[in-house]
């Protein structure tokens, strides 16, 4: 028996990092999938490797801060696979990078939107589908919950953001035994990550190395093994936290 047999589940951010880990963790654990990110071809290559181990997925591109995106997402898995019971909503941007006082207007609102507006997007349309019983996890980051790091104002504050609608979500949902919980990751090994930017250095790696208690950084399928605890009966007692996986980033003094 797998952890989220003949689940149904929507995954956002699946074309890349933590969403692609993620993705296919839960299609080996049984989960059909609805997987979304704004390349297809990114989604497709996702599809197929699902399928090449026997799992069952369908990609849906397009943007997380479109409406009629979220909610075509919940629409395919209820039409392709009968119901709703797992959304992951982990699609997510650095997005401008900068002291609070250099920020642009414009930047700061593309990361909110992205990061925060997107989700309550996504609960909106997700929520109303799932029957009685169902997982929502919203990605968010120790950022602005137990570090603050310059130079990371807009990303704080949408995913801190998170935090609150989860707690809303959770009080909202749970007599229809519906789950709301954030995913709070430590540094992982993804093409976001400021140590894979062209740019990086050997310093840089060892400085966001050192920042984490177990001194290394998470490989995204880490992270999804967390995500699929949160969205699996594992975690049937667990609803309306930030649930840190981060490699005590946020307990580290050494
Ligand atoms: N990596 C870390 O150290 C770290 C730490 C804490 C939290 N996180 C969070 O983890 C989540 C996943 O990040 P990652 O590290 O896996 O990064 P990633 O490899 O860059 O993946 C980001 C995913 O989000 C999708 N995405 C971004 N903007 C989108 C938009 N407007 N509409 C639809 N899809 C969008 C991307 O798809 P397309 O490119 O195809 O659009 C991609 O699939 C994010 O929310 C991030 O903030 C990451």
């Amino acid at each position: 028996m797998t952890l989220l047999n003949d689940k149904i589940a929507i995954v956002t951010g699946a074309s890349s990092g933590i969403g692609r880990a993620a993705a296919k963790v839960f299609a080996r654990e049984g989960a059909k999938l609805v997987i979304s990110g704004r390349r297809q071809d990114a989604l497709e290559a996702v599809v197929a490797e699902i399928e090449a181990e026997g799992g069952k997925a369908v990609a849906v591109a397009g943007d997380v801060r479109d409406e009629a995106l979220q909610a075509r997402l919940v629409e395919t898995a209820v039409s392709r696979f009968g119901r709703l019971d797992i959304a992951f909503n982990n699609a997510g941007v650095v997005g401008e990078m900068g002291s609070v006082a250099g920020l642009s207007l414009e930047g700061w609102r593309e990361t909110i939107e992205t990061n925060l507006t997107a989700s309550f997007l996504g609960a909106k349309h997700q929520s109303p589908a799932m029957g009685k019983g169902g997982s929502l996890i919203f990605t968010s980051t120790f950022v602005g919950h137990t570090a603050g790091m310059p130079g990371m104002g807009a990303y704080a504050a949408s995913k801190a953001g998170l935090i609150g609608l989860v707690q809303v979500l959770a009080a909202e949902l749970a007599l229809r035994n519906i789950r709301v919980n954030a995913l709070l990751p430590g540094g992982t090994d993804t093409p976001a990550s400021i140590t894979n930017a062209p740019d990086a250095t050997p310093e840089v790696l060892a400085f966001v190395n050192g920042l984490h208690a177990l001194k290394r950084m998470a490989q995204p399928e880490e992270i999804a093994n967390a995500a699929l605890f949160l969205a699996s009966d594992l975690s049937s007692f667990v609803t309306g936290t930030a649930m840190l996986a981060d490699g005590g980033v946020s307990i580290s003094r050494t």
